[in-house]
């Protein structure tokens, strides 16, 4: 699924966000498969993550104790590395990079849950993410972000008796809320990239949901 797609098309780049619990993973995969179908070449990746130091890092940041400027300080060196090396190489040949969080991520865990500047966090996103371009240097966002939307306690109900829950995964409803009400309001912040799926109904309605989505944009045919 990662060969270049040297002709000419575009890049695109969705990425996929919820509290956890949402249940957006089976729905990505299903995701790459359509596009695949119908021709695209599709770089699936995740954040924090998507590149070997990346990785390293999701590793601390999933398990070790720390405070919530250290926190954010991992996440965005992460989604450096990984728009450096996997992201924008992946664009600029033309391919779907679909990806389990972005940056929304940052503002809902780190702003929302822990509580962090959102001022700081502005500023690490417009420095990490800027792009030196010919036409003028630009901020990289998703050209589309799939925003699971679940209430924290359907979410704390499905992820009970799941596999043993990481740092995040362990935090209580309260926490969620608080994840929850950022992801809202990224959402208001920028409606027209965002597309709110409820994520309270059956995996069917849910995936075909996604589907209206993305052929509404014109994403998929
Ligand atoms: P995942 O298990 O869905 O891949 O997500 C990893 C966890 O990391 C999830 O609980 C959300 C959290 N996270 C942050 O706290 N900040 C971030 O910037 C990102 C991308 C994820």
């Amino acid at each position: 699924m990662e060969k270049s797609q040297t002709n000419g098309t575009r890049g695109l780049f969705i990425s996929f966000e919820g509290i956890d619990g949402a249940g957006k993973s089976t729905h990505i995969d299903a995701l790459a498969q359509a596009f695949c179908v119908q021709g695209r070449v599709v770089k699936l990746t995740r954040e924090p993550g998507g590149t070997v130091l990346a990785e390293k890092l999701r590793a601390l940041v999933l398990t070790a104790s720390m405070d919530a400027m250290t926190e954010a300080l991992l996440v965005f060196a992460a989604r450096r590395d990984h728009l450096q090396q996997v992201i924008e190489p992946a664009l600029a040949q033309g391919l779907v990079v679909l990806c389990d969080r972005f940056t929304d991520a940052t503002f809902a865990y780190q702003g929302g849950g822990r509580e962090f500047s959102l001022e700081t966090l502005t500023y690490l996103e417009q420095l990490v993410q800027t792009v030196q371009a010919p036409r003028g240097d630009f901020v990289r966002q998703p050209d589309l972000t799939l925003w699971f939307d679940l209430a924290p306690e359907i979410a704390a109900e499905r992820l009970a008796g799941a596999r043993l829950p990481d740092k995040f995964e362990a935090q209580p409803v309260t926490f969620f809320k608080k994840v929850a009400s950022a992801y809202a309001k990224r959402c208001e912040a920028d409606p027209t990239r965002f597309a709110v799926i409820a994520a309270n109904q059956s995996r069917e309605q849910v995936w075909r949901d996604v589907l209206i989505a993305l052929q509404q944009r014109a994403y998929l045919s």
